[in-house]
């Protein structure tokens, strides 16, 4: 299939590229860079530079496509807040102009990314995607009415749309900035000889996926789709930010306490872990376990550190 994957050059489209290159197949990157970087981006794969909200200047490159992976958004929480339209215009407004986008190029799958900071403060664990959504910020906000869009689009245009609601995703390539990017900022600071720092007291719970699984998940069944919908991509298993700094220490051979405590996060949710059951229907499993995707993690940036 031939694949255009937007904001392909960040974090999570560098995995997804590896991957769809060793399926067979044809993968275009449209990304403005303003995050992402060319390495992230492999031989085998064709770069096209280009903004989301322009598409025009950029589609023609392209060419027609069997299945548009859309990536490309604002993920910072802090800049959603401090910056709302900014936020509002990338993810909403980018994500109506992809979803025209694969319709004028022939896609007849969309896939995209949304975040559980689209259930915000429900309670009722594990949050499930038939659930409610409270988000309690902008960034929220903006991923759950792109979600609505690319629901009601889809129908409207009888194209397979499915939404990934992705747990926090760790990995090699992530930057340290960003949504759930607690792991990397661990793992830069121990392979730097710094002391971490840990917000609150390191009991609050999160729902760790490994980015190779979530990779896989957005390249799952492209061929036959099965039900268009929401799917949470989760390990369903909770794990406190003081056991995740005792694993990752353990990786590094570094000592179980050498973090240091720093104030709780105004806003923080206390404990998060998503359903992974609507995923299991359509035949998804996350394969990777916290160990070795903290392994992966930490021997990655270790090495950037020593230049290899
Ligand atoms: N990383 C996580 O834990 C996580 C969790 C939940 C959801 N998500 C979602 O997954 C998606 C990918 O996240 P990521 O972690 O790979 O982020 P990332 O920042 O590494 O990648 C995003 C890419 O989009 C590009 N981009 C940004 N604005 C663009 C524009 N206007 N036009 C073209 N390209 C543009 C950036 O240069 C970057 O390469 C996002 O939708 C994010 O909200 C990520």
């Amino acid at each position: 299939m031939k694949i255009l994957v937007s904001g392909g050059a960040g974090f999570i489209g560098s995995h997804i590229n590896v991957q769809a290159l060793a399926l067979g197949h044809e993968v275009v990157v449209v990304d403005n860079l303003s995050h992402g970087t060319r390495e992230n981006v492999p031989a085998g794969v064709r770069f096209v530079y280009g903004d989301v909200l322009e598409p025009d200047a950029w589609t023609a490159q392209v060419g027609p496509v069997d299945a548009v992976i859309h990536l490309a958004a604002q993920i910072s929480v802090p800049v959603a807040e401090a910056d709302p339209l900014t936020d509002l215009k990338l993810n909403l407004e980018g994500t109506l102009r992809m979803l025209l986008t694969a319709e004028r190029l022939g896609a007849a799958q969309f896939r995209t990314a949304s975040s559980a900071a689209v259930y915000g403060n429900v309670s009722e664990l594990p949050l499930r995607e038939d659930g409610p959504a409270l988000p309690i910020g902008f960034y929220g906000w903006s991923k759950y009415t792109a979600e609505q869009y690319v629901r009601h689009f889809a129908q409207m245009h009888k194209m397979a749309a499915v939404v990934l609601r992705l747990a926090n995703v760790y990995g090699p390539r992530q930057r340290t900035q960003g949504e759930g990017g607690v792991v990397a900022v661990f793992c830069e600071a121990l392979a730097l000889g710094e002391v971490p720092e840990i917000h609150g007291d390191g009991r609050q719970t999160r729902d760790f996926v490994y980015v190779g699984d979530v990779a896989r998940a957005f390249l799952h069944r492209l061929e036959n789709p099965g039900p268009a919908g929401l799917y949470n991509i989760s390990t369903e298993s909770r794990t406190s930010v003081r056991d995740l700094f005792t694993a990752l220490a353990k990786a590094a051979g570094a000592p179980y306490d050498g973090y240091r405590s720093a104030p709780e996060r105004p806003g923080d949710i206390t404990d998060s872990v998503l359903s992974r059951q609507k995923a299991r229907a359509w035949g998804f499993e996350p394969e990777t376990s916290l160990a070795s995707g903290l392994q992966a993690t930490w021997e990655y940036f270790r090495n950037k550190e020593r230049g290899l």
